[in-house]
């Protein structure tokens, strides 16, 4: 397991699988607005790529987040388009509700980086999100990406076209968040 100061990120348990699909992926709002494609009712028992993990999948690597003092499920954590040419990668985090706004963001971050930069010897990590996602911008930035652009009307989210930021982090600018 990697640990932060308030989170682990260890490997998906069958378990967490029916609490991320009704927690987390049956809400119509979140996945629109996180997913970049249109949000469907995920079947109990399907082998959905977001909730069963594929191991042998080189290009991604996914986590179930937990709660390091009280052992419980928090939500997910995703380095996707890991390219080992240009050494780089994105991430992604998606928290359950009721975990939101009590610093876990930041922290899965935090570890992230440490898996991207330290485990793997990545150069380059990126995350792209809504320009009105606050929270995630913050956490970003909190452990020091930077924003690198703006697309401009990219993203159809319930009706409406809205901008979203693309923001950089590179090894040598990294400075772990203690
Ligand atoms: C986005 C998300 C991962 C952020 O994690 P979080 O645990 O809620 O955020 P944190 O508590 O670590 O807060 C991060 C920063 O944002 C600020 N923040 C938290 N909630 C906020 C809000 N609703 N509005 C504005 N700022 C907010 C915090 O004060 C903190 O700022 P700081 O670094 O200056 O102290 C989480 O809210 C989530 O999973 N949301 C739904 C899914 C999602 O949007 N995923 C990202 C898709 S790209």
């Amino acid at each position: 397991m990697l640990r932060g100061t308030k989170v682990g990120l260890r490997a998906r348990h069958e378990e967490d699988i029916p609490v991320l699909r009704t927690e987390l992926y049956d809400d119509v709002v979140n996945g629109s607005r996180a997913e970049g494609s249109p949000w469907r009712p995920i079947t109990p028992g399907s082998k959905d790529p977001r909730l069963v993990v594929d191991d042998t999948n080189q290009g991604m690597v996914q986590f179930s987040v937990v709660d390091l003092a009280a052992d419980t499920l928090v939500g997910t954590a995703t380095l996707w388009g890991i390219d080992t040419h240009h050494r780089s990668a994105h991430i992604g985090l998606g928290l359950l509700p009721a975990a939101r706004g009590q610093g876990y963001g930041s922290d899965v971050v935090a570890v992230l980086c440490h898996y991207g930069f330290v485990v793997r010897g990545l150069h380059r990590l990126q995350i792209e999100t809504l320009a009105d996602n606050h929270a995630m911008l913050r956490a970003a930035e909190h452990n020091g990406f930077v924003r690198e652009g703006v697309l401009r009307a990219s993203a159809w989210v319930l009706g409406e076209f809205l901008d979203e930021v693309l923001l950089g982090l590179l090894a040598r600018d990294w400075k772990p968040v203690s």
